[in-house]
């Protein structure tokens, strides 16, 4: 089986645990990348029953509308049941490296509204320890040169994200992102919170703090689910 049939299975899979355990009616947070709109794509099969979604970015908010999903800003909503997601990387306590499509703060700020994170993958998101990934952090472009030496203090190598005419890849808000290679991250929730201390730093992409409570992960035998107890 390819990873995207992976990606479709638990895409699949995680539309069944939407439609199985949120009441009709509610609004779904939704992620961004291309597990995620394995999912939104399964999802439309029932959008009827959702009143909406959140999205974590503009192009997830662009793949809702295609399929005739409402998309809510965040700010018009309570709370959230449930929030559906990708990860580049997802360790045995549910602490998750994700950014790799750029939108990490707009995810963090959506999961952070909801009762429950789903993280759906194919198994070759899950690891040992974190870090093999490069560690996107969302910066302020004047803090770029700053929050990368306070990054190579720690021993990472900062890398600038760029697109393909060689620009600096801008995030939905404005932002540039560094990639840090070369992390072993033991730690995740003291590093997440170290990070995120630094000026200019917008959002790093470890979601150990607030990470996944239930993964649903595609292998070759099926789907495993995957429950992490907090503590
Ligand atoms: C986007 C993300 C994605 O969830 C992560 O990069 C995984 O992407 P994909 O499902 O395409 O492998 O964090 O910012």
């Amino acid at each position: 089986m390819t990873q995207d049939e992976l990606k479709q299975r638990v895409g699949q899979a995680a539309a069944d645990y939407v439609y199985a355990n949120v009441p009709e009616g509610a609004v779904i947070g939704v992620g961004t990348g291309s597990t995620a709109n394995c999912f939104i794509d399964a999802l439309a099969a029932h959008k009827g029953r959702y009143r909406g979604a959140v999205s974590s970015s503009l192009a997830t908010t662009a793949r809702l509308q295609s399929h005739g999903i409402k998309v809510f800003d965040l700010n018009e909503i309570d709370g959230l049941p449930v929030y559906v997601d990708g990860a580049d990387e997802i360790d045995a306590h549910g602490a998750m490296i994700k950014g790799g499509g750029g939108a990490l703060t707009r995810e963090k700020i959506v999961a952070s509204v909801a009762d429950r994170f789903v993280c759906i993958a194919d198994a070759s998101k899950r690891v040992g320890v974190l870090g093999a990934f490069p560690l996107p952090i969302e910066v302020v472009p004047m803090a770029r040169t700053a929050v990368g030496r306070r990054v190579a203090a720690l021993g990472g190598v900062p890398v600038l994200r760029v697109q393909k005419d060689g620009s600096p890849y801008i995030t939905d808000n404005g932002n540039e992102i560094l990639d840090v290679k070369g992390l072993h991250i033991n730690d995740p929730r003291t590093l997440e919170a170290h990070v995120n201390a630094w000026p200019g730093v917008v959002t790093v992409g470890l979601f150990a703090v607030r990470g996944a409570d239930l993964c649903l992960l595609g292998g070759e035998a099926g789907v495993e689910r995957i429950e992490y107890t907090k503590g």
